[in-house]
């Protein structure tokens, strides 16, 4: 593939080979065969998860004096999930297959033409299929038990709205900011990690005064694609999606989502990676309303008393990362290679650390040079196995930015030479000027 061609559904499959064979996502319980929506990160997996969480982390929280963090538990009092609307509301219509019992979304599927996998045309009613996993606190297995795990993070920020701006100091307009795991029964997995039945999200829920909402919706939805494209991802790979009256969330009265050039289907290229959502004060009043609890806030500026209305950025963890790879992959048929380009603040490894050969002296002045780069904060990787163009790439797949050689020059000068990923340029510097 040319560098610049756009990633698509062969570079999926090439791709999915790669995260195995490097360690970046296994499917969870390979060795019983698997289970469908579930994935597990590796050694450079997770390492990229969390410097991708930790930039998000930086420019939500760090970055703004008005936006706090939270840590809410997954398991939430089941009236929650009646106030927010998620009981009744979080369905999918379903029908099944009378002969094979195969089950099919009733709105992706053509009701008047043959059963796909069987032939016969014998469907049932659509019935409402909630996505929410439904599990039992204690014991008894009745319905005063029931709790769920937590469709998407936000309600933890929105039942916290008053602890969170008391404990937080702060004054509307302001933020709370949470990442975290999300479950839902998905009918159809599919495309890799894309539509998981367990994934994480990184949701900013905004509160802001009645009026002022369509102001702070348009900023954020800025900010949110200027984030994407720091992260290293191509401006020609996303494009924003509003949504139509018929796609509109119940709480929404406005979203638009940041999409990516994914490829899996050819009429439609586009995916959904977050959303803005502009959430009105849905949440916060059904809450009043099924706690009994006030939600609301007296303004100091105008001496106003109302119940905030809420722009919400709700990102997917898995969704960049799987936009994230498919973007970096690069084969470079020219040097035979293939290269995961990340952005160097989110690559796992930062530098990989080789002595041309494993004697006289340079495993141990490479072992001195990795000691102090680890000691400065970076993920550093040590290899001595194998010839020196085999470990580079090794590291080309990793996506490790920086090579470093230590060689027989480097102990009468202590220069080492430094190769860069992508252009392969080697640099002879002095070791001094890599460790300050
Ligand atoms: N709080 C609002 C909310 O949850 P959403 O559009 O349903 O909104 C937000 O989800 C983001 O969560 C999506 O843009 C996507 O990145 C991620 N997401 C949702 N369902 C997912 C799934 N089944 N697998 C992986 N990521 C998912």
């Amino acid at each position: 593939m040319a560098k610049n061609e756009k990633p698509n559904s062969k570079t999926l499959v090439k791709l999915i080979s790669l995260t195995k064979r490097r360690g970046f996502i296994f499917q969870s319980s390979e060795i019983y065969n698997g289970i469908n929506g579930a994935w597990d990160y590796g050694p450079l997996g997770v390492e990229l998860k969390k410097n991708i969480k930790d930039f998000w982390w930086r420019s939500m929280v760090y970055e703004n004096d008005n936006i706090v963090g939270l840590d809410a538990s997954i398991l939430m009092h089941p009236k929650v999930w009646e106030a927010s609307g998620h009981v009744d509301g979080f369905t999918d219509p379903m029908v099944d297959c009378k002969t094979c019992k195969s089950r099919f979304r009733a709105d992706q599927i053509d009701l008047e033409k043959p059963c796909p996998v069987c032939g016969n045309k014998d469907f049932t009613e659509p019935r409402q299929f909630n996505l929410m996993f439904k599990t039992f606190i204690g014991p008894s297995e009745d319905t005063a038990n029931v709790v769920y795990l937590r469709p998407e993070t936000a309600q933890g920020m929105f039942v916290n709205f008053q602890n969170v701006r008391e404990t937080g100091r702060q004054k509307v307009p302001f933020g709370i900011a949470q990442i975290g795991k999300a479950f839902r029964n998905e009918i159809n997995t599919k495309n890799f990690t894309f539509r998981s039945r367990e994934f994480e999200q990184m949701e900013m829920q905004f509160f802001v005064k009645p009026g002022t909402q369509k102001e702070w919706f348009d900023y954020w939805k800025e900010k949110r694609l200027e984030w994407m494209k720091q992260l290293g991802l191509k401006e020609e790979n996303l494009k924003f999606h509003q949504h139509g009256d018929d796609e509109l969330a119940h709480y929404a009265d406005l979203a638009f989502d940041i999409t990516y050039k994914f490829n899996f289907k050819d009429d439609d290229p586009w995916e959904e990676i977050e959303g803005i959502h502009s959430r009105t004060d849905f949440d916060l009043q059904r809450h009043q309303e099924h706690s009994g609890k006030s939600m609301i806030y007296n303004d100091p500026f105008d001496n106003s008393k109302y119940v905030p209305f809420v722009v919400e950025t709700s990102g997917g963890v898995d969704r960049t990362i799987l936009a994230v790879l498919m973007d970096a992959y690069w084969e470079d048929e020219v040097n035979d290679r293939v290269v995961m380009r990340f952005a160097p603040h989110i690559a796992p490894i930062q530098v990989a650390i080789f002595p041309l050969v494993k004697k006289d002296g340079m495993p141990e002045k490479s072992h001195e040079l990795e000691a102090e780069l680890r000691k400065q904060g970076y993920n550093v990787f040590y290899d001595e196995s194998g010839a020196v163009g085999r470990r580079y790439r090794r590291m080309d797949e990793a996506g490790t930015p920086f090579c470093i050689t230590v060689d027989g020059q480097t102990l009468e000068d202590d220069t080492v030479t430094i190769r860069e990923r992508d252009s392969m340029n080697q640099d002879r510097v002095k070791v001094s000027e890599v460790i300050t």
